[in-house]
């Protein structure tokens, strides 16, 4: 690097605007310490986890730490499911990406995605898993949007029910920007 180059290298053609935070680092944290305790005393130790990508995945890496903690001792696979292009509403039934790798007959699954919004993605996930022979099915999402639910699904392990906002960080993405922050915020002018 020559002198006087910055080492950080910016797209300065993308705005990038700072969330107004919602749930600071803490918050989540001890939500999550709250949720894997919950989920502790009603699933098996061995219970196998279906992370949804791509916004599951900061929550699920928090989230089975936490479970190990709570004295589990779970598994991990993923699935890419995608409804949303680049803007802020999701629509139709959600592609596969890609699948999970793991033989799930008969184990008992705990679906984890970062937010219950139609509910179409996990319904969708569910529905693979039940077609895949798990023996039990269960939901663990970190936020909940009430108001905007198309499909008749609940979630089972819930972090924070929240207002309708388009929120970001923490796994959440706006134009895949974003996921990088440790807290939840809302943006401005979403
Ligand atoms: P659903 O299929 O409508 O329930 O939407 C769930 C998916 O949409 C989640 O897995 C998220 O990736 C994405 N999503 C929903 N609401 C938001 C939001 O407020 N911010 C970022 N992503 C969201
Ligand atoms: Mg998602």
């Amino acid at each position: 690097m020559t002198s006087g180059e910055s080492p950080v290298k910016v797209n300065t053609q993308m705005q990038y605007d700072m969330p107004e935070q919602l749930f600071s680092e803490d918050d989540i944290k001890r939500r999550i310490a709250a949720m894997a305790g919950d989920i502790s005393r009603n699933m098996p130790a061995d219970t196998m986890i279906i992370s949804l990508l791509k916004g599951g995945f900061v929550f699920t890496a928090d989230l089975i730490r936490a479970l190990h903690r709570a004295g589990m001792q779970p598994q991990v696979d993923f699935i890419t499911l995608a409804s949303y292009g680049a803007g802020t509403s999701s629509s139709g039934n959600p592609d596969l990406h890609s699948d999970m790798q793991e033989d799930i007959k008969d184990r008992h699954i705990l679906i984890v995605d970062d937010i219950l919004e139609s509910g179409r993605t996990i319904s969708r996930a569910r529905k693979l898993a039940l077609e895949r022979g798990a023996s039990e099915v269960k939901i663990a999402v970190l936020l909940e949007k009430p108001g905007k639910r198309e499909v008749d699904i609940k979630s089972d392990f819930t972090g924070f029910v929240i207002p309708d906002k388009f929120v970001v960080g923490y796994g959440l993405d706006y134009a895949n920007r974003y996921r990088e922050l440790p807290y939840i915020g809302w943006l401005d002018d979403l």
